[in-house]
């Protein structure tokens, strides 16, 4: 039986043994067949992509669980694949990860379909509406977990804290419309998406064991039935876009079920990531009491002039203290890849000149979170939070980075680039600053411990959207001017 397999194992290698040509990147297959780098590099993709780009530069080729995957690392020759929607395929990719995350397969023609019409949603005319009817929610969910009349402190994790008020508050937004409707329970779509959102990125790889696979599949199975009612009634005034994208789907013919699958997939790429991304800016204010205070200090002049409620909807209020530290905490959380499939032979240009065989079938791969946003070329101590490093000395927002002396068309990542970037940024950005706008503003929030550190990060999720902490950091907060 050994001889049998180490027979089959040597035969494979043989096979498909895979040499590097001059004119393609380096290439590294690791030592064990077929996997690969697969293991060092789910365990943690940033200190494996690191350690490579040490050895062989900052393009390479690796072979992971069977697959050729090129890293380009340089941002100066990330348009050379940006671009290149010809030779460098997005769909491929993410059809893959769609069944296997979400058991999801839609058809061919959809994907630019809903994406022009979530723009006219989440960009267009009825961004204003979206963000005061996110700004009412929160407000609410916020009142509900510590009524205003109370004088105790309330002790919470910081990450469920943040990660369960705007989960929910953007469920009610986009998915559930009005609490008082028969609408599903916020909190309980909530929990089951946590176990879910655990279950994530072993899913994408496949690597769940058996009984954890049939967890994961219950838990999906009671989401799609949470989400059953999502966006079947037009006339309510809630998640209009939701009603307009089953119906995209319906004129393509898709079943009743596999829409489910892919109200799921929504819920995911709208509510996964805001959360995990104010969770690590206030950890990062609370533990940076200077940021802290330049941040009050900003809001406090807002405060006095405006006196509604519901503020901040308004996009002229200019707020550049917290759009840096924002923007210093996406570089330091914001781990996607951005990930092509090479459908027919390409000649790579780099910015410095050289060129490089793309051969097809492989897969290119992006890594912003390495370079730019960690790259110590561009930005001095990369791993320290420093909230004002996106503002010039007179206040006007920085823009201009350098990397070996020439100006960056990237210096951040976050949100991804070009015409797959995310459709939600001006409605996320507004969410998180009215969050932290009404938690700073409207309570007194603390460490519990004043010494206690920013977390780790959870190293298995690096790739997957905004990273989320190992364990939690714990906060009190009450209600500020109890009168
Ligand atoms: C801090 C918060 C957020 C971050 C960091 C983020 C980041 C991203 C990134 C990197 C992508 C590209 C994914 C890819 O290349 O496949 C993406 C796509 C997307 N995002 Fe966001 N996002 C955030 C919040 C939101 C919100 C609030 C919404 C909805 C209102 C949203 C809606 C979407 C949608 C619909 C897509 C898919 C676009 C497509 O069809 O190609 N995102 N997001
Ligand atoms: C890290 O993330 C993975 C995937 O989401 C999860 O299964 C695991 O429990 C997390 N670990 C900790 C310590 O939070």
């Amino acid at each position: 039986m050994i001889w049998a397999i180490l027979l089959l194992v040597l035969l494979y290698g043989v096979i498909t043994r895979r040499r590097r040509s001059k004119s393609e990147p380096p290439l590294d297959k690791g030592r064990i067949p077929w996997l690969g780098h697969a293991l060092e590099f789910g365990k943690d993709a940033s200190k494996f992509i690191n350690r490579m780009k040490e050895k062989h530069g900052d393009i390479f080729t690796v072979r992971v669980a069977g697959r050729y995957v090129t890293l380009l690392l340089d941002p100066h020759s990330y348009d050379a694949v940006i671009s290149d929607s010809d030779s460098l395929d997005f769909t491929k990719y993410a059809q893959v990860l769609m069944e296997r995350i979400f058991n999801l397969k839609l058809p061919h023609e959809q994907p630019a379909k809903a994406k022009t019409m979530m723009k006219s949603h989440f960009l267009g005319v009825n961004l204003p509406t979206l963000k005061s009817s996110m700004g009412r929610h929160l407000q609410g969910l916020l009142k509900a977990e510590l009524p205003q009349n109370q004088r105790d402190w309330k002790e919470e994790g910081l990450f469920n804290l943040c990660y369960g008020l705007l989960f929910r508050a953007g469920y009610l937004t986009l998915f559930g419309g009005e609490q008082n409707n028969n609408a599903v329970d916020p909190s309980r779509v909530y929990e089951e998406y946590k176990k879910f959102d655990g279950f994530l990125t072993k899913l994408a790889r496949g690597t769940l064991k058996t009984e954890e696979k049939k967890t994961a599949e219950s838990v999906r199975k009671r989401l799609w039935d949470l989400l059953a009612p999502a966006g079947l009634n037009e006339d309510s005034a809630s998640s209009p876009w939701l009603h307009a994208y089953k119906q995209l789907l319906q004129e393509d013919g898709v079943d009743e079920e596999t829409q489910r699958k892919a109200v799921l997939m929504q819920l995911w790429a709208t509510q996964g990531n805001v959360g995990p991304a104010a969770f690590w800016l206030l950890a990062f204010l609370l533990t940076n009491p200077e940021a802290l205070m330049a941040v009050k200090r900003e809001f406090s002049q807002i405060s006095q002039m405006e006196t509604s409620e519901i503020f901040l909807v308004d996009r002229s209020v200019k707020t550049p203290v917290f759009d840096s530290a924002l923007e210093e905490t996406l570089r330091l959380t914001a781990a996607s890849f951005i990930t092509r499939e090479v459908v027919q032979e390409k000649i790579l240009p780099m910015a410095d000149g050289s060129e490089y065989l793309l051969r097809k079938g492989d897969r290119v791969c992006l890594f912003p979170f390495v370079s730019p946003q960690m790259d110590p070329e561009i930005y001095c101590q990369p791993q320290k939070f420093e909230y004002d490093r996106f503002l010039n000395e007179d206040g006007s927002v920085k823009k201009d980075f350098y990397k070996g002396g020439k100006l960056l068309r990237y210096h951040t990542m976050p949100w991804g680039a070009g015409t797959n970037g995310c459709v939600g940024k001006p409605f996320a950005i507004s969410t998180i600053r009215q969050f932290v706008y009404m938690l700073l503003t409207n309570y007194d929030l603390e460490l519990c411990d004043s010494k206690a550190e920013i977390p780790e990060i959870n190293t298995s999720r690096y790739g997957f959207g905004m990273l989320q902490p190992e364990g939690d950091l714990l906060v009190r907060y009450k209600p500020r001017n109890v009168h």
